[in-house]
This record gives structure tokens, C-alpha cells and sequence, in this order.
């Protein structure tokens, strides 16, 4: 009977440890002291059925294996309750050293976007943001876009309502700025914008950084200059520039501005689609339309503007050719940055 006995408690010791969650631990209970059919219940209606003489010491054995086992239930109860181990302090080993988390990186969008910020930041540019949930007026009527102007066909915009949108550029922060302040002002204006349009040069969400300078005679030069020093600087090479006449509502003239191909320097490739240009930004001369909605007068005043995209920089900077690789999240592709 004693050996018995003892071949319970060591079996419990066992089904104990081997325990590791609460729903084992339950069985457990249920198993040894559960009421109803559990392992020392049992043995406490066997008591009657012992020799009279030898009842009080099986009486006395059962009641300490009852309690040693509820004992053992408890600690075990509490060292789960804690989240601790309940390996035994020899299976650590403490000499291992730390294993360490990987550390996390900025998205290369982020990179290229803080880059530029500091090219300009080192031209003397302030750098402000502005709301991407933005209304008609700046994102269009402030910049000279008005209602029903075809321009704003290109923009492929999403409406919130009639009057509030997802800008389509980050031009609005020229007026919200200019509105605000007297020049001089030399400003840029990073940030998301939206166009409804989705293929391998465009995602619905995608990075613009606003550039302009306010003061008294501003020349097309000195757009010219900016523009230059802000290349040679971002590709790491004096790339030749090429300023093509075009047309923005909001710049008067308007020139879109290349570089000589960041893969061939002008020969002609796959990549600059045999021209040996790449266009890069959209620029120009503020409108004086634009500078009296802010209540500037455009004959003391004049400046220039210039709006890049930043995927497209960083497209050409690292030779990119499928814009939607940044927002994929694949790892294998966002960590080589
Ligand atoms: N906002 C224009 C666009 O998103 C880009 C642009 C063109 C900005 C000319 C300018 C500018 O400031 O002068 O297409």
C-alpha cells in the first residue's frame, strides 16, 4: 500500500511538470483532486474497505499525499500565473548571450524625401506642412485652377465632398503660406498627396515635395540656379539640365525640367526611353494672378515655384522601374535601402 502511495506522488510530480498552460493544469486538478472521480477521492473511499488495524496509518499516508499534491498544484498554479519558466534553474543558460531584435530602417521614400529636405534646408529653404485633406480653393481656385478649368482633368482627384478633397499636389501650401506671410519667403513643402490612378509609374498615394521663393526681382535665373545646385547635389553629379517650356495654371512662364539620363549621362537607353532625358520636376515663374488672390502686388513682387515627386526621384536615384515596389512591404526589397 505505502509503495503505491508512493508511485501516485511521483506520478503527479511528473504529470506536473510537464505542465505548461492552464488548461493542463485544469485536467490535472480534475484528474487528482477533482470530487468526483479524481485520483484521492478515491483513495479516501478505499479507507473503508482497509483492515480496521491498518486504517488510521493509510488514513494518516493518504491525507499528506492529498495535501503534498495540493501543494505542488499551487506552486504550480502560481508559477504559470507569473509567466515564469518552470524549467528548473539548470536547463538556463545564463552565459548565452542576448538574442538581439533586427533594428528597423526609414522607407527609402522617407530617406529620399528627408535628403531632399536638407539639400534645400542648405539653400536657405524653411520646410512646412500642410493638410492632405484640403478644400477646392487651395488645392485648385487659389493657384489660379478655377471651376471647370480643363486643368483640372489631369488631376484625377478625389472628392470628399463638393467643396473638401485629397489634394492632388502640394502647390496649395504656395498660397496657405503666402496668405499668412509678407515676402520674403523661400519655403518648401513635403508631403502625400493623392490622384486617383494606378499602374507601374503611378500608386493613388504617392510623395511631392513644393519648392518657392518670394521676393523682390526674382528671375528666371534664379529658378535656374536652385534648381542646378538641388540636382548636381541629389544625384551626385553634375547631370546637364534641360528646362522645357510648358504650362501650369499657377506659373507664368512654365518650364518642366529634365536631366541628362541618370544611366546612360545622354547616350540613350531603356530607361530614358532613347532620349537621354529624364523629366524630373514641374517649374516656372509665380502667376501674377496668384500673387494678387494673396494680396501680393505682382509688380513689387515676383518669385518661382517648383514641384517634384519624390518616387520618381528615388526612382532614378536607385534605378527603380516599378513605382509600386515601395508599398508592397516585401522586406527582401525595403531593407536593401
Ligand atoms: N503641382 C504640379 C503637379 O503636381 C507640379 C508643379 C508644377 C508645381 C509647376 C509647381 C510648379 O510649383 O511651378 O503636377
Amino acid at each position: 500500500m505505502e509503495s503505491e502511495l508512493q508511485q501516485l506522488k511521483e506520478q503527479a510530480e511528473e504529470a506536473l511538470q510537464n505542465i505548461n498552460n492552464d488548461q493542463e493544469l485544469e485536467s490535472f486538478r480534475i484528474q487528482y483532486l477533482g470530487r468526483k472521480g479524481g485520483v484521492i477521492t478515491g483513495l479516501m473511499r478505499r479507507l473503508s474497505s482497509v483492515d480496521k488495524a491498518d486504517r488510521p496509518r493509510f488514513g494518516a499516508l493518504a491525507n499528506s499525499l492529498k495535501n503534498e499534491i495540493e501543494q505542488l498544484f499551487e506552486q504550480k498554479k502560481n508559477a504559470l500565473g507569473a509567466g515564469l519558466s518552470t524549467k528548473g534553474a539548470s536547463d538556463i543558460d545564463t552565459s548565452l548571450p542576448g538574442r538581439f531584435l533586427p533594428f528597423g530602417k526609414l522607407h527609402p521614400i522617407t530617406q529620399v524625401m528627408e535628403e531632399i529636405c536638407s539639400i534645400f534646408e542648405s539653400l536657405g529653404f524653411a520646410v512646412a506642412e500642410g493638410p492632405d485633406v484640403e478644400t477646392d480653393y487651395y488645392n485648385f481656385e487659389a493657384l489660379n485652377i478655377p471651376p471647370h478649368h480643363p486643368a483640372r482633368d489631369m488631376h484625377d482627384t478625389f472628392y470628399v465632398t463638393d467643396s473638401i478633397l485629397l489634394r492632388t499636389h502640394t502647390s496649395p501650401m504656395q498660397a496657405r503660406i503666402m496668405e499668412k506671410q509678407d515676402p520674403p519667403l523661400r519655403y518648401i513643402a513635403p508631403g502625400k498627396v493623392y490622384r486617383c490612378d494606378s499602374d507601374i509609374t503611378h500608386t493613388p498615394m504617392f510623395h511631392q515635395v513644393e519648392g518657392f521663393l518670394v521676393d523682390k526681382q526674382v528671375s528666371f535665373a534664379d529658378l535656374k540656379g536652385v534648381l542646378t545646385s538641388f540636382t548636381h547635389h541629389m544625384f551626385e553629379k553634375e547631370l546637364a539640365l534641360r528646362f522645357r517650356p510648358s504650362f501650369f495654371p499657377f506659373t507664368e512662364p512654365s518650364a518642366e525640367v529634365d536631366i541628362a539620363c541618370v544611366i546612360c549621362e545622354g547616350k540613350g537607353c531603356r530607361v530614358c526611353k532613347k532620349t537621354g532625358w529624364l523629366e524630373i520636376l514641374g517649374s516656372g515663374l509665380i502667376d501674377p494672378e496668384v500673387m494678387r488672390m494673396v494680396g501680393y502686388d505682382p509688380d513689387v513682387y515676383s518669385g518661382f515655384a517648383f514641384g517634384l515627386g519624390v518616387e520618381r526621384i528615388a526612382m532614378l536615384k536607385y534605378g527603380i522601374d516599378d513605382i509600386r515596389l515601395y508599398y508592397e512591404n516585401d522586406l527582401r526589397f525595403l531593407s536593401q535601402f
